[in-house]
Parts: C-alpha cells; structure tokens; sequence
C-alpha cells in the first residue's frame, strides 16, 4: 500500500464509523468508463459507483453543467420555485409515462415515499390498507419503511421491529403472490430486475400476476427502478419491458450521474390523493441535482445513449455468457439485460473482486455468490471487450484456487 492509501485508511479507521468493509484501493479520479486509484493505476469501471456513474466520469456536458449550476445557484429549499425542477419532472413523465415525480435524494427515500403514498391513496379514499406484499429477494434500502419491505434478516433483524403487515412472497412465484394479494393490500412492490438480490428479471408470467392482482384487489404496484431504470436495462425502465403499468416508481441511482437525487413518479390517480404538506424534503430536487438530471435525462432521450445502450448491450450479452460459458464448474449462470448483468457462481464471490482489481477491472460482489455488473451507460464495444477479458481472467484465478 502507498502512503497515501496508509494515510486514508488510518484516517477512516480513526474517525469514520465502521458500517463500510472497504476494497483497498483509493480512486483518485475518473474519465469516461475509467477509474485511477492514488497510484496512478488504471482500472475500467464495470460497476459505476452501483450503477449511479450513467455518464462515467468527467463526462464533459455533465461536468459544465454541475460547475455552471454551482457558481450560479445550488439550493433555495422547496419554499420557493426553480426553474429546473418542472422540467425534470417533464422528462420523467415522459420516459415513464407517469405525470408527477416527487423528488428526494436517494433510492430508499424514493421508496420510503412510494409506501407512504401507497398509504396515502387508501386513507383517502376512507378505506385504510396498510399490508404491503414484497418479494423475497427484494432490496429497498435501509430506512425502516425500505427495510421493512427488504427481505434479508441480516439487514432486518437488529433494527427490529420494523413496519408490520409486509407478506414476502417468493420471486417469480405467480400463484404464491396471487396468493398473498388481498383486498387489505394497500401495494405490491417489486424491482422488475432485482438487483442487489443478484440481478434477476421477473418473468413474464410473474408480471401478468402482478397485473392480475392489482386487477382484483385495487392494490398498488410500486415498481422499484432504483436500479434498473433510465436506461440500464435497454429500456427506459423495465416495467415497460414486462408489459406492467405501476401506479408508483421509485428511481435514483443513475438520475444525477452521481450527483444524489432521487424521485418517486406517481400515476394521476394516486396523485388526486395527496395533499400540501403530506410529504416533504429540505433537499430534495434542488437547482444543482435538478441540473445534473436534466443532463443525464437529456444525454439519454437525446444524446442517442439510448440506442447506443441497446446495441453495446447486445454485445455485452454476447461476450458475457461466453465468459460464463468457458468456466463450467465457476459460473451456473448468467442473467440479465441490456447492461444489467450477474454471474451467478457456484461459490461465494467475494474473491472476484480483488481478482479483477489486480487485473485493472472493477465489478461488485451481490447475493453473496453473484458478481455483479453495471457499466457506466456510455461503454463502448472495445471497452466491453478489454474489461471483459479482464473478468474472464479474475474468474480464471478464483476458478483456479
Ligand atoms: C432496487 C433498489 N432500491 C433502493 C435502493 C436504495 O437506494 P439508496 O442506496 O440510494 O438509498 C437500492 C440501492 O442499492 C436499490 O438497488
């Protein structure tokens, strides 16, 4: 380790609590799918700070926009209007065809107003639900409305208790969920590609399912694309993929390109439902997050990263299952979508990550034996290539130990 690898690690483990078990490497700077620690090494970014890094790094519309927005106005609460706030709201609208977005700053805040909307909606309509069915191998995030709907006791238990009446239900289990939606159902809510659960798209009949029992019930669908929104999956968001029409979205991560900002996008018929003062944010949606956004949505509907996403996805599927294909006995499978991508192993995948640090590669480790694959949007066909041979060769070591 370098000196100022000792200096930082020191530092944090003086100072910093503890909640994080860190790589040892210190990132220095970044440009476009390329990371540099404090060495001076160069490594390509197959995880973009989980998925938030849509652009890369230094992206040049991004980083103008940001500087630009900084020496003008950065924040004036939610007392006051902005330019930018509608506009954002606009683009959202018309990517995801819901018409309203409130904003926050992270995807469990996103959530966290999803479920109190989906809560809101029922009360005023003078008949209070307050169950919530989630599925099994869901994440949500880490406050206690996203912890309760978030199935993995290790994230559960200490914090307990938590938010009563959730159902979990297993994924992709259509008659288990058909089952579990009641008529006390205030919401249902799925990632329609779980992620931290080790990337795996719900199917199509587990869709309809869905569907079906909001149908029945009246029960809201929240569709959680924290992840797998704005574009990651090749589609504006996945739900779209499935066929499904949530009445919630919850979308964070990549909407700032690394600046925090997060929003729930709310259907018309649960927006006739809320009321001033219902739910609110200092932060949330304020002019610099408002101005990273809007780069990102633009570079997105109108920069051609769309189009782009579905191509490079396409090859990235190609090389990727060939990767998975030439280690038999390492990988069971290979899932996902567009630039969506795990791994599944026949063993934990915690030693990938330092394998492909040593080869220049960053990917993440999930769901214990998945490793997990999120690309900044803007990668290229040579830079899949190089970064993929990378992984192929960290899975070689690990498969070799
Ligand atoms: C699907 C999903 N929802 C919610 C969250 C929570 O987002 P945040 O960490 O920004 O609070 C995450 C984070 O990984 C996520 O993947």
């Amino acid at each position: 380790m370098t000196m100022v690898m000792d200096d930082v690690v020191a530092r944090e483990a003086r100072h910093v609590l503890q909640t994080y078990r860190r790589q040892p490497v210190t990132f220095v700077r970044g440009e476009g799918v390329r990371l540099f620690d404090s060495d001076g090494r160069e490594y390509l970014d197959l995880l973009s700070g989980i998925g938030v890094a849509a652009l890369g790094h230094g992206h040049p519309a991004l980083t103008r926009a940001v500087a630009e927005q900084a020496g003008t106005l950065i924040h004036t609460s939610n007392l006051f209007y902005h330019p930018l706030q509608g506009e954002v709201a606009e683009r959202l609208a018309q990517l995801s065809g819901l018409p309203r977005a409130f904003f926050c700053n992270s995807g469990t805040e996103a959530v966290e107003a999803c479920l109190k909307f989906a809560r809101r909606y029922w009360y005023t309509k003078g008949e209070p639900r307050r169950e919530f069915v989630a599925l099994d191998e869901s994440f949500h995030g880490r406050t206690f409305g996203s912890l309760s709907v978030t199935s993995d006791e290790h994230y559960r238990t200490p914090f307990e208790p938590l938010l009563p009446s959730v159902t979990f239900v297993k994924t992709n289990d259509a008659a288990a969920l058909t089952r579990a939606v009641s008529n006390q159902s205030a919401a249902i809510i799925a990632e329609p590609v779980i992620g931290e659960g080790g990337i795996k798209p719900l199917t199509p009949a587990f869709a309809a399912a869905i569907a079906e029992a909001c149908a029945r019930t009246g029960a809201l669908y929240i569709a959680d694309e924290v992840q797998s929104g704005l574009g990651r999956t090749g589609h504006p968001f996945y739900f779209q993929a499935l066929g499904l029409q949530p009445h919630l979205v919850a979308v964070g991560k990549a909407l700032g390109g690394g600046v925090p900002v997060g929003a729930a996008l709310v259907s018309q018929q649960v927006a006739d439902t809320i009321s001033f003062g219902d739910h609110g944010t200092t932060y949330g949606g304020n002019l610099l997050a408002c101005r990273a956004a809007l780069c990102v949505l633009t570079e997105l509907m109108d920069g051609g990263l769309a189009e782009q996403i579905r191509r490079v996805g396409r090859h990235f599927e190609q090389r990727v299952r060939a990767i998975g294909a030439a280690h038999p006995s390492l990988v069971s499978e290979v899932r996902g979508t567009g630039l969506m991508w795990g791994l599944e192993l026949t063993r934990d995948a915690a030693a990938v990550v330092p394998a492909g640090l040593e080869r220049g590669v960053v990917v993440n480790r999930t769901a214990e034996s998945v490793v997990r694959l999120l690309p900044p949007l803007v990668i290229t066909e040579p830079d899949v290539d190089v970064a993929l041979a990378r992984v192929d060769a960290a899975l070689g070591a690990v498969g070799a130990l």
